[in-house]
């Protein structure tokens, strides 16, 4: 045993050894203080015990220095603990713009993973080295819990929602993922493997394992499929709005909010499409619950994406300045 049971797991993200430092500090405060109040317990209680049977104890008022000291001093550490967390957590809980996304969907009991450019996995994750990472997740069934301790991160998977988690890889390596959440008998076993390659080898690998086709070609598939360019249609001229430019966009709604258009609210407005009805349109559209399954949301989630992205620091592809996007155009983006 021994160094099979390390006390760390390896730190292979960017944002791993602050997180370490943080739980380092916390417990450092923690041990500190056990110590001293079970120190001055035993000490109190030799120093002061009682040494006749009528003795009284002398009654002490005041005493404000000490006041102070026991409020300031807790407040003081409470509050590095408070702004060091909530920056931590800001930190862990905000996508960088460029990051790479792909997207997971969990089920009792494994992890389906899919690349942009189509490649599926299970219980199995390929990223690059160095470049941040945007899991866009959601569950089928009951809730999951992505955890990869190597990268300090965790991201409940939610059945109807979607949960992001992000982070860079520092060092390449084969890393665990557990799902950290009671998800029914066989829990235990929603586990694999995260591996972080150099970029080339990340190629490589994306370049082996030749999809039929993106995501995005998949989502338009559907699009046409199901009929939705009837009524959206790309020059705005349709019942209902055009989807070009639409994703990262801020879209002004019948009651007068305002919502920016990312993947959770292309996903809402798929499934649950009276919830937030766009300014100027009537709530013509029927609910595709039921229709399209998780797997076929992400792939209408990145197809609408393609379909113009205007958030910042993603240009929009070609194709996407009135038009949508046509299969080929897609293919080589
Ligand atoms: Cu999925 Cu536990």
């Amino acid at each position: 045993m021994g160094s099979n049971v390390p006390l760390f797991p390896v730190a292979a993200s960017s944002i791993a050894n602050d997180v370490d430092h943080l739980a380092l500090f916390l417990l450092a405060v923690a041990a500190f203080f056990s110590v001293a109040i079970f120190a001055t317990i035993f000490y109190f209680a030799i120093r002061y015990r009682r040494r006749s049977d009528q003795e009284l104890p002398h009654v002490q008022h005041g005493g404000m220095l000490l006041e102070i000291l026991w409020t300031v001093i807790p407040f003081g550490l409470t509050m590095i603990m408070f702004t060091w967390g909530a920056s931590l957590y800001f930190q862990e809980s905000r996508p960088p713009d460029n990051a790479l996304p792909i997207y997971v969907v969990g089920k009792q009991w494994m992890w389906k993973i899919e690349h942009i450019e189509g490649q599926r996995e299970i219980n199995e994750l390929h990223i690059p080295v160095g470049r941040a990472v945007k899991l866009t997740m959601t569950s089928e069934d009951v809730i999951h819990s992505f955890f990869v301790p190597a990268f300090r991160t965790k991201s409940d998977v939610v059945p109807g929602k979607y949960s992001t988690e992000w982070f860079t890889a520092t060092k390449p390596g084969k890393f665990h993922l557990f799902c950290a959440e009671y998800c029914g008998n066989r829990h235990s076993g929603m586990i694999g493997w995260v591996y972080a390659m150099q970029p080339q080898d990340y190629e490589n690998w994306l370049n082996s394992n030749p999809p039929p086709s993106t995501m995005a070609e998949n989502g338009s598939k559907l699009f046409n499929g199901m009929g939705c360019p009837a009524c959206h249609k790309p020059d705005g001229s349709g019942r209902c709005p055009s989807l070009v430019g639409l994703y990262g966009s801020t879209v002004h709604l019948a009651t007068g909010n305002t919502v920016v258009a990312d993947e959770a609210y292309i996903r809402e407005s798929i499934v649950e499409p009276q919830a937030k009805i766009v300014a100027g349109y009537g709530s013509l559209m029927p609910t595709y619950k039921g229709q399209v399954t998780e797997e076929d949301l992400v792939q209408l989630v990145e197809y609408i994406k393609w379909l113009g992205d205007k958030s910042e620091g993603n240009k929009p592809p070609p194709g996407t300045q009135g038009e949508p996007l046509t299969i080929p155009e897609l293919r080589g983006k």
